[in-house]
Order: C-alpha cells, then sequence, then structure tokens
C-alpha cells in the first residue's frame, strides 16, 4: 500500500502550519521527513495517520495493505509509549488484544517481532528495567506486531544518546534489509535522515512547504557510518535547512 498527500494544506486557528504539502510514499521505502523546529512535521505525520483532517487536501491510502495486517498504520514516538506495569511481552500483547487472535496465534507473532528486534530474551522484563534504546526496540516490536502498511515515525531516536542512535540505526536498517517495511520517518537529524531514507523531504520553516526532495540510491545496507558520500548530502540539506533553522529560532524567542 502506498500513501499519498495531496495539496495538504492545515491550520490551528490563524496559524497556517503547513502549506500545499504533495508527497508519496511508496511500498516497502523509508520516506525521512526532515525540517526545523515547529515547521509541522508532526502535525503532517498526524494528517498521515488520520489522526487529524487537513483544513484543506486529501491524504489516500493506495493499494492494499499487506497479508495479515492488523492495522495499516501505527505511530512510533521518542518517549516509546510503553505501560510501565506491563511486561515486554505484555506490552507487544496489547496491541493484538482487539483483534480477536487465539492465544497461540498472538504467542507466534510475540515471539517473532521480539526475534526480529533481538529481544527474545527480555520477554519478562518491565520497561524499567530496560535501557532507553531497548525500550525504544520493545515500540518497535509493538509496532511490527501489527504488520503495518506504513509506520509513521516521530523523531524515534531523539530521546537516545548518540551510540544508542547509532545501534539503533543499525538495527532499523537489518530489519528493513531482511524484510522491507515501509515508514515516514520525522526527524531534525540530518545524520538519521541519510542513513535510513529513500527519499528526504526537506521542509522550510512553518508555515511547512517542500523545499527539496532527494532521492538517495545507496542501499540502506552500504550506509556506513561516516560514508563521504552521505556526509556531502547531510552537507547538501544542512545548506538548505541553516537558514530556516535560525529564522525559525528567532521567531520562537519572540513567541
Ligand atoms: N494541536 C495544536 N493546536 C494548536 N497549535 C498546534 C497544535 N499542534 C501543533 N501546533 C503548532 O503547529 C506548529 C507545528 O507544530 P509541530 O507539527 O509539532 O512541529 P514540529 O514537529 O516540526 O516541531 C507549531 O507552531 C505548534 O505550536
Ligand atoms: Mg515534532
Amino acid at each position: 500500500m502506498d500513501l499519498k498527500a495531496e495539496h495538504i494544506h492545515h491550520h490551528y486557528g490563524d496559524t497556517e502550519v503547513l502549506r500545499d504539502i504533495t508527497l508519496d510514499i511508496p511500498s516497502g521505502r523509508i520516506v525521512c521527513i526532515v525540517g526545523p523546529s515547529g515547521c509541522g512535521k508532526s502535525t503532517l505525520l498526524r494528517l498521515l495517520g488520520g489522526l487529524e483532517k487537513p483544513s484543506k487536501g486529501t491524504v489516500m491510502q493506495v493499494g492494499a495493505p499487506p497479508e495479515a495486517c492488523l492495522n495499516p498504520l501505527t505511530y512510533i514516538f521518542q518517549d516509546f509509549a510503553l505501560l510501565p506495569w506491563r511486561s515486554v511481552r505484555g506490552n507487544v500483547s496489547l496491541v493484538l488484544e482487539d483483534h480477536g487472535l487465539a492465544a497461540a496465534e498472538r504467542s507466534r507473532i510475540i515471539d517473532d517481532v521480539l526475534a526480529r528486534t533481538k529481544l527474545s530474551e527480555f520477554g519478562d522484563a518491565l520497561p524499567k528495567q530496560l535501557s532507553g534504546g531497548m525500550k525504544q526496540r520493545v515500540a518497535i516490536a509493538r509496532a511490527l506486531a501489527v504488520n503495518p502498511a506504513v509506520m509513521l515515525m516521530d523523531e524515534p531516536l531523539s530521546a537516545l544518546d548518540s551510540q544508542t542512535r547509532e545501534l539503533l540505526m543499525d538495527d532499523l536498517i537489518s530489519l528493513w534489509t531482511r524484510q522491507p517495511f515501509t515508514a515516514v520517518y520525522v526527524t531534525h537529524n540530518l545524520a538519521e535522515a541519510v542513513r535510513l531514507g529513500h527519499k528526504i523531504v526537506v521542509l522550510s520553516r512553518r508555515p511547512g512547504q517542500i523545499r527539496e526532495v532527494v532521492e538517495l540510491d545507496t542501499p540502506l545496507a552500504e550506509r556506513s557510518y561516516g560514508d563521504a558520500a552521505l556526509e556531502a548530502q547531510q552537507q547538501h540539506l544542512w545548506g538548505l535547512m541553516r537558514d530556516e533553522a535560525a529564522a525559525a529560532d528567532a521567531e520562537l524567542l519572540h513567541v
């Protein structure tokens, strides 16, 4: 299933947040959305996920969701959003409980996603016993459990330290390489965008408009940390974003 946004505009009261966004998220690809703080990235993600309706324009799901898909669109947030009183298995199980699956089938799905996210040994642990990186892997496992058509990821690594971020990026790349998923990945971190994005959409400051769309052909598995071509791409993106970010920063000071 592809996700398409056509000529989206969005306002909150008198505040124009997004202006004329047209965007294609093709099946099996990771589309990164970058832009300065407050430019409307999270808003765009909520519109794509149907949590809010755009003031103007349309969001379309094109084609059928994958087989055994329990939930076409699923979110992954920066703060993990795990239930503290539930174990790792319990947290993953939660998203399966409303779907009328037999207990054995639920167990099979949980075993599968915990193995894919390297959490098999930690099924009985509580969130408070886990590091930030492991908590986010639980959130990723929980998202994968519903076999979504599109994962909507809002700054999923932003709460983690830089080493953990590198490890999680490696994990996401190997996860995608073994079994490609479709994702919209919002980040303000350009290094993440050039590691993970097949396509990178650069937004201007608010009202967010598309400044440029960069397609990256290098296979994800070949994008190593510190690669010169990726660094050059990152520089290019920073060139686009630098003035927008500076202006956005100055604007926030006057709010
Ligand atoms: N529910 C809301 N009501 C009013 N204003 C909002 C709401 N959500 C976001 N905004 C405003 O919309 C703008 C974009 O916010 P957001 O999408 O969170 O930006 P980003 O994720 O790029 O930092 C900001 O100015 C923010 O204050
Ligand atoms: Mg945001």
